[in-house]
């Protein structure tokens, strides 16, 4: 049975609060689930939070930072570098689209940041757009996420997401390729159960504690 990771890319969302009221409901479900991988990433004020409460509750659920800074620690203002993450999280998103376009991100520094990540221990999930975008080549985990399937409501079809998972793992070292864009309860399975597609990024859908849930039990 193969792994499959379900990962929450919660973005820009949530106070504490409302942090602690989607892990309540959270507290009432079953969690004994085999083989699935599952990440939370918050926004950096509830990293320390959400540790604590993932230890509390006993889910079992690993922690994902959405963002890193691409120097190592020191006078960067405003910047939350590898190494402070990793005293919370085990993986980060790198190369989001959103980032691409809203911070003008580029190869250069996604590939620096992807490089201090490894260097402190936190596995990079690295996000491409398609088989164009280009990845440092010791990338284990790629998201691939269409940028017209985010948050609009239309998927890409499995079966491209399918051939372009086989794409990244012929060309690269990647081990495994998860899905993202407008991923549901009710289409999370088209995906998971293609061959070369090893879980799912889900954003808007994630909000949601009860559908997130559903989206778990379903892949
Ligand atoms: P979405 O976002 O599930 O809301 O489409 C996915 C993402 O941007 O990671």
């Amino acid at each position: 049975m193969k792994k499959t990771f379900i990962v929450a890319n919660w973005k820009s969302n949530f106070t504490s609060s409302e942090a602690d009221f989607w892990f309540q409901r959270f507290k009432n479900y079953d969690l004994r689930i085999m083989n699935k991988e599952i990440i939370i990433c918050p926004s950096f004020t509830l990293l320390s939070e959400i540790e604590s409460v993932i230890k509390n509750y006993e889910l079992g659920f690993k922690i994902g930072a959405q963002n890193v800074s691409p120097f190592d620690e020191g006078a960067y203002t405003g910047e939350v570098s590898a190494r402070q993450i990793k005293e919370f999280a085990d993986y980060v998103l790198i190369g989001h689209s959103e980032r691409r376009t809203n911070f003008n991100e580029n190869d250069e520094i996604l590939f620096k940041k992807a490089e201090l990540s490894k260097q402190h221990g936190l596995a990079p999930i690295f996000c491409v757009q398609g088989i164009e975008t280009k990845i440092p080549s010791d990338i284990a985990i790629v998201a691939y996420e269409p940028i017209n399937a985010i948050g609009t409501g239309r998927p890409d079809t499995a079966e491209s997401a399918q051939e372009v998972a086989a794409f990244f793992k012929k060309n690269y070292k990647v081990q495994y390729v998860l899905y993202g864009g407008s991923v549901t309860s009710e289409n999370v399975k088209k995906f998971t159960q293609m061959s070369n597609i090893d879980g799912v990024l889900v954003g808007g859908a994630s909000l949601d504690a009860q559908e997130f849930y559903a989206i778990i039990k379903n892949a």
